[in-house]
């Protein structure tokens, strides 16, 4: 493994990180994803994103916010970890932060989607207490929701109560 955990710098999102998480969602998916983070999203939510850097560089981040529609939740839209930063325990670290901040302000579940393609995503959340939503239909055993807003792509939803502290 290429790196370690000391020597990171942890910050709120600006307007001004879209870019660098725009050209990771290019760079750190397996397949190219059709959504974009504008610097609005980070002008208005920048305060429940996470952003992380070595050496000015962004190795992970998590853009989230706290659910307008939902009072008792909190959405993560996209989190990622550079290659060469994975299987460190920095996901789940963002994670940790992410339910921190959302508990202080009230929430007590996260909400969070990954694609239906993204088995190791799929990994990631069930193995750190996320549960799948059902679905429209079990594909590989994994409850998918087909075309979710019609814009192509199928989703996998995960949910976490809070309240139970597993995170
Ligand atoms: C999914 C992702 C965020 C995981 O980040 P990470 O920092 O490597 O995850 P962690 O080191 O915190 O892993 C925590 C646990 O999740 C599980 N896990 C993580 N990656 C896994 C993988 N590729 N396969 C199986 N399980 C995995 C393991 O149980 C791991 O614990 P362990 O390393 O002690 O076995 C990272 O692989 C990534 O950025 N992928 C591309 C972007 C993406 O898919 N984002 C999520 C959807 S928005």
């Amino acid at each position: 493994m290429s790196a370690d955990l000391t020597g990171l710098t942890w910050r709120e999102g600006e307007p001004a990180d879209a870019a660098a998480i725009v050209r990771a969602l290019d760079e750190w998916w397996e397949q190219r994803l059709e959504h974009c983070v504008r610097p609005q999203l980070l002008e208005h939510f920048g305060d429940t994103t996470l952003i992380v850097e070595r050496d000015g560089e962004l190795v992970a981040f998590l853009v989230g916010w706290l659910s307008q529609r939902f009072p008792d939740a909190a959405y993560v839209h996209f989190m990622g970890v550079r290659r060469d930063h994975r299987r460190l325990g920095l996901g789940l670290e963002l994670y940790r932060r992410f339910a921190a901040l959302a508990r202080e302000r009230g929430r007590t579940r996260l909400m969070a989607e990954t694609g239906g393609f993204n088995r190791r995503s799929i990994a990631f959340h069930t193995s750190i207490g996320f549960t799948i939503e059902p679905g429209d239909e079990v594909v590989d055993g994994i409850p998918v929701h087909h075309d979710t807003g019609g814009i192509g792509g199928d989703y996998v939803v995960f949910s976490m109560d809070l309240r139970e502290g597993s995170l």
